[in-house]
């Protein structure tokens, strides 16, 4: 095990970037979205539910199964199991990881071109104030232009692989920690700054009745579909990443807490991104438009700040905050893949950073092109780039992360839970109990209802 003693180096570097993984595109494109079709509110205790009923109980099993076995998330199961197949579960967490990751980078490449294209003003070039309709028009144009070009929008994600690739060269402790120790203080910073901008906006109180007013009319099975699947998707489970970056806690982390601060950040961000986009598409009018995720970023919120004034500095903070956001997550995805590399064939880490990142780039390129070029290549009706959305996150990470709830339920070494919770019995452990039963039963039995309702 090449990197057995790496450990974080600060408290408050663990919670950044364990919450740095976290917080990412979910929750400030895909949160508001879901939020909107879901009855306002009531998607928002849905997913709090959901959150703290199964997503933390699986962090927290999760993280304990990566302190107990140190290592990337094939040997932590090979290291705690020896002689079972569990490890399939590990490589399972792998696969899922990179196919998300491919699809990721090009969203998070458009960002990178549209935060390019606020700081030079292009953007913005002959869009008026006005919320005619004109400005939504042109917009929209645009935001085809761009990511259906064979060559703008490959640069740009090219570009942010490679600054991925820079920050994962300095390891653990002088490339993820530090960096996360200054980016996610500036993303809360932005986030604050923005939702102070929009709920001093005219009229910003009526999108924020329309946001806090529960709708529980609205609570379909699809909406509660959609809440399990952004919980699992926006905290980062069944990727083999909370197992990677529990090896690098120390055996003082207390586990339940530091699950319930990612949890707990994660619905903030969500809330705070509620806080901005509904006040602001009330106080311009704009609610007839769709805040699906896509339109939400790339045409309604430049509306929004086009009609604001001085729309370049708005625009620009905006898209550098989801960058950061993006950016902190792939960190962790490629880390995965670097630590099982590193740790399976014991390469050294420059090697295993370029070969890790040379084949998101392969992938991600494929995927990126599947707007442009590739738009007419489909299998079975989908784009590459939908098709690998539909595998990994609707399929992949629920099935992973039922097969990691039995395990560490039913079929880790017995105290291994107790231990990681109690850590080693030097703290209470008064929810242990709790935490077997959701894991054991609640958790499996209600991811495979889902599941079913999804499929069949
Ligand atoms: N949690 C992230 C989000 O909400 C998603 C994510 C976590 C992710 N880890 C990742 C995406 C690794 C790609 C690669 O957006």
């Amino acid at each position: 095990m090449t990197k057995k003693n790496v450990t974080f180096a600060s408290k408050m570097g663990l919670i950044a970037t364990t919450v740095g993984s976290a917080v990412g595109l979910g929750n400030i494109w895909r949160f508001p979205a879901e939020a909107q079709a879901g009855g306002g509110a009531a998607f928002l205790f849905l997913y709090i539910a959901c959150v703290v009923l199964l997503g933390i109980p699986v962090m927290v099993a999760e993280m304990s199964l990566g302190r107990a076995g140190r290592s990337d998330a094939i040997g932590a199961f090979r290291n705690i199991s020896h002689d079972s197949k569990w490890w399939i579960v590990g490589l399972g967490c792998i696969v899922a990881c990179y196919l998300i990751m491919s699809f990721y980078m090009v969203i998070e490449g458009w960002t990178a071109a549209y935060l390019w294209e606020s700081l030079t003003g292009g953007l913005y070039e002959g869009v008026s104030a006005d919320t005619t309709g004109e400005a939504s028009a042109i917009l929209q144009e645009r935001m085809r232009g761009y990511i259906s070009d064979p060559w703008f929008p490959l640069i740009t994600m090219w570009v942010v692989t490679g600054i991925n690739a820079v920050i994962l060269l300095g390891g653990v402790k002088k490339g993820l920690e530090r960096i996360s120790n200054v980016l996610m203080p500036m993303l809360f910073g932005v986030l604050l700054l923005l939702c102070f901008v929009t709920l001093s906006l005219p009229g910003a109180g009526a999108g924020l009745e329309f946001f806090l007013r529960p709708d529980f009319s609205k609570i379909t099975s699809q909406v509660v579909i959609g809440a399990l699947g952004q919980t699992f998707f926006s905290l980062s489970l069944g990727m083999g990443i909370l197992i990677t970056y529990a090896g690098y806690y120390p055996g003082d982390t207390h586990l339940l807490r530091t699950s319930g601060i990612v949890g707990g950040m994660s619905i903030l961000v969500g809330l705070l991104m509620g806080f901005i986009i509904f006040p602001a598409v009330m106080s311009f009018n704009l609610t007839g438009e769709s805040l699906e995720g896509t339109t939400l970023v790339f045409v309604t919120l430049p509306e929004v700040f086009a009609a604001m004034g001085t729309p370049q500095l708005w625009s620009s903070l905006f898209f550098l905050l989801l960058l950061v956001a993006a950016l902190t997550s792939t960190m962790s995805g490629l880390e995965v893949v670097i630590r099982f590399l590193q740790d399976r064939t014991g390469m050294n880490r420059v090697r295993a950073c370029l070969i890790s990142v040379s084949l998101l780039v392969a992938l991600s390129t494929l995927c990126c092109l599947s707007f442009g070029p590739l738009k007419d290549y489909t299998i079975g009706g989908l784009t590459i780039f939908s098709l690998l959305e539909l595998i990994s996150t609707d399929i992949m990470l629920p099935v992973i992360s039922i097969c990691l709830c039995l395990y560490m339920g039913w079929f880790a070494p017995k105290g291994l839970l107790r231990r990681q919770l109690t850590n080693e019995g030097t703290i209470p452990g008064r929810e242990v109990g709790v935490e077997r039963l959701i894991l054991r039963y609640f958790a499996p039995f209600v991811i495979v209802a889902i599941l079913l309702a999804r499929f069949i």
